[in-house]
């Protein structure tokens, strides 16, 4: 391990993130009872300009009088290049209680937009006589928020996760595609035609580096990492394929902008019974074999050894956090 100690963010259970528009009060008590581990209120594109003043009003009640049982409850305002963005922290903050959890920061292009929603909440908390340190998501969806990704990462104390917005990444990024999240027919590969195999089209995944990308950045910096949106809500296979790719590369969960995504979300990120046990039998292997005086030992016929030891801490620590 490098001399350098990383903090890490408060542990929480990431891996369903529903996204619940403030312009639609009648989901707030159905979204509260969902099996979600956090909820985002939204004030930024899921509502319209002209509605923006109500949802405020509409997230600040329900921030006070809903029941949100164990929840991690967040609020997205909106980005630093519109004349909302004060106003939502502004008022949400100054008139919400406690049970607020986090920010969600849209759109962050450089460390200096999360410095100063920074200097906005810590004068809140401190005028307001909070208690309770708000966190930070950030989404990572721009070009210019990707390139800055390291210091944008270690820019607050604040900050807990990283999130990847797909859908404002393609527009930032003028990606040729037109869907949230998934595949593209046309990103793939045809295999050459002067090889001596029968030519075959492979399917590629448009969205590997960013999202490997985020997971770097994120856990070097302490952080949760987690994967964005899939639009097509219909398509719980889709949705599945591409929460397990993110999950095997480090992500901690996927957002829902459905509630029929929230179940495929916890399955996905919770690791299955065959996972666990495999893991506790590399620790039993790995404490055993330390007792004998080696590093290595085959279990299965392949080979285990000390860094085994770290990989299956990991995901018995996420069974014993998932178990509450
Ligand atoms: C999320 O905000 C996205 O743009 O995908
Ligand atoms: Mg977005």
């Amino acid at each position: 391990m490098s001399f350098k100690i990383v903090e890490q963010a408060p542990a929480r259970l990431n891996r369903s993130e529903l996204a619940v528009p403030g312009s639609s009060p009648k989901l707030f008590e159905k979204a509260a009872k969902s099996a979600a581990d956090v909820i985002f209120l939204d004030l930024e594109d899921a509502v319209a300009p002209d509605d923006k003043p109500q949802a405020r009003k509409n997230i600040i009640e329900a921030i006070n009088d809903i029941e949100w049982g164990t929840k991690t409850l967040s609020v997205r305002i909106n980005g630093l290049d519109t004349h909302y963005m004060y106003r939502d922290v502004v008022e949400v903050l100054e008139a919400c209680g406690d049970r607020l959890d986090l920010i969600m920061i849209p759109k962050v292009g450089t460390a200096a937009d999360v410095y100063a929603v920074d200097m906005l909440v810590t004068q809140i908390e401190a005028a307001k006589g909070r208690k309770k340190r708000i966190g930070f998501e950030l989404i990572i969806e721009t070009a210019l928020g990707m390139a800055n990704i390291d210091e944008i990462a270690t820019a607050s104390r604040r900050n807990e996760s990283l999130h990847f917005g797909v859908a404002d990444y393609a527009a930032s990024t003028k990606a040729q595609t037109t869907g949230i999240g998934g595949p593209n027919p046309s990103y793939g590969v045809l295999t050459d035609k002067d090889g001596d195999k029968p030519r075959d089209y492979h399917w590629g995944d448009m969205w590997h580096y960013a999202t490997a990308r985020m997971v770097v950045a994120a856990r070097a910096a302490g952080l949760r990492p987690v994967d964005g949106p899939f639009g097509d809500f219909s398509d719980v296979d889709g949705y599945k394929a591409q929460g397990r790719r993110s999950a095997v590369l480090g992500c901690e969960g996927k957002w829902a902008i459905h509630p029929s995504q929230i179940a495929p979300a916890n399955e996905v990120f919770s690791p299955s019974e065959a996972e666990i046990t495999k893991a506790k039998r590399i620790l039993e292997a790995m404490a055993q074999a330390q007792k004998e005086g080696r590093g290595a030992v085959a279990l299965d016929g392949r080979l285990i050894d000390i860094a085994s030891i770290r990989q299956a801490e990991v995901m018995v620590q996420k069974a014993v956090q998932i178990a509450g």
